[in-house]
């Protein structure tokens, strides 16, 4: 396994891979990897003949008041958890390697009306943060397949989307949730749960259960089931942000919905912690 840190080589390497008709697989993130990353890189094995991984704490995601500054940055540990896994290439650039021109960049993907529903609500400024990394990385790596957890469904949806409209020519894959025994979610972010947050924290899935349930059971006043959950989040001490059920697309259901998606994003203590459940109905 490879670590590079310009696009210069990574190019090199990739033309080498192109030469012999290999497929490349690209599993974008952020570092401090955990289970649920490890997953996505098995499940890009399967997907092409090489696997590059990038590592990127991007700047332009991150908001003037959100965790930029702490977020965990592990690479000796990221490349020991990658090592044996099969992987080709960590791709682990400094910022001014993806924002060749100066920071923050002059040239921005917007995927409108998406990024400002939801996450990019409460987050303004995240998804086009993303789309950009994305795009650029995409770019840098010029992979066939880029694989995506779902826990981020808002994200997926918005980087398919993207490589739809820009016409980049690359398959998106979404991966499910890895999660903890109890339900929650796996995220880089839950280590900033105290042990009596994190012994709270599963309520989050348990409040999308709740709302599958009623969903399965036929209730459609979805403003009240959804209020209902938000409520017992309340009650375990969480300050929720939105509790919404939608179309997997991220539409408002109708009438005829079998196939939904719940999402919630909710802040416990200082640790904001976003989940989603799918509920397909027969
Ligand atoms: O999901 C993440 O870790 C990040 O949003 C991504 C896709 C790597 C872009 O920085």
């Amino acid at each position: 396994m490879k670590t590079l840190h310009t696009v210069a080589e990574l190019q090199s390497l990739r033309a080498d891979w192109r030469a012999r008709g290999e497929r490349v697989a690209v599993v974008p993130t952020m570092g401090n990897l955990h289970r649920g990353h490890l997953a996505l890189v098995e499940r890009a094995k399967q997907l092409a003949e090489r696997v590059v991984v990038t590592i990127f704490v991007n700047p332009l995601q991150f908001g003037p008041n959100e965790d930029f500054g702490r977020y965990p940055r592990t690479l000796p540990e990221d490349l020991k958890a990658l090592a044996g896994l099969g992987v080709d290439l960590v791709y682990a650039p400094p910022v001014e390697e993806v924002y060749v021109n100066g920071f923050p960049p002059a040239t921005t993907i917007t995927v409108a009306p998406l990024s400002s529903q939801l996450e990019g609500h409460f987050r303004p400024g995240f998804f086009t943060g993303v789309a950009t990394v994305v795009a650029i990385l995409f770019d840098s790596v010029q992979p066939d397949v880029a694989v995506f957890g779902e826990k981020d469904w808002q994200q997926l949806q918005i980087v398919t989307r993207m490589v739809a409209d820009l016409r980049m020519g690359i398959a998106i894959v979404g991966h499910p949730t890895a999660r903890d025994d109890d339900g929650l979610a796996m995220s880089s972010r839950n280590q900033y749960l105290n042990a009596e947050e994190r012994a709270r924290a599963p309520a989050v899935h348990a409040s999308l259960q709740a709302v599958a349930a009623g969903l399965r059971a036929g209730r459609r006043d979805l403003e009240s089931l959804c209020d209902e959950a938000c409520a017992a989040l309340r009650q375990q001490g969480f300050v929720p942000q939105y509790l919404e059920v939608r179309t997997p697309a991220l539409d408002s259901p109708i009438a005829s919905t079998r196939d939904f998606v719940v999402l919630v994003a909710a802040v416990l203590g200082t640790t904001r912690l976003i989940d989603n459940l799918r509920v397909t109905l027969d």
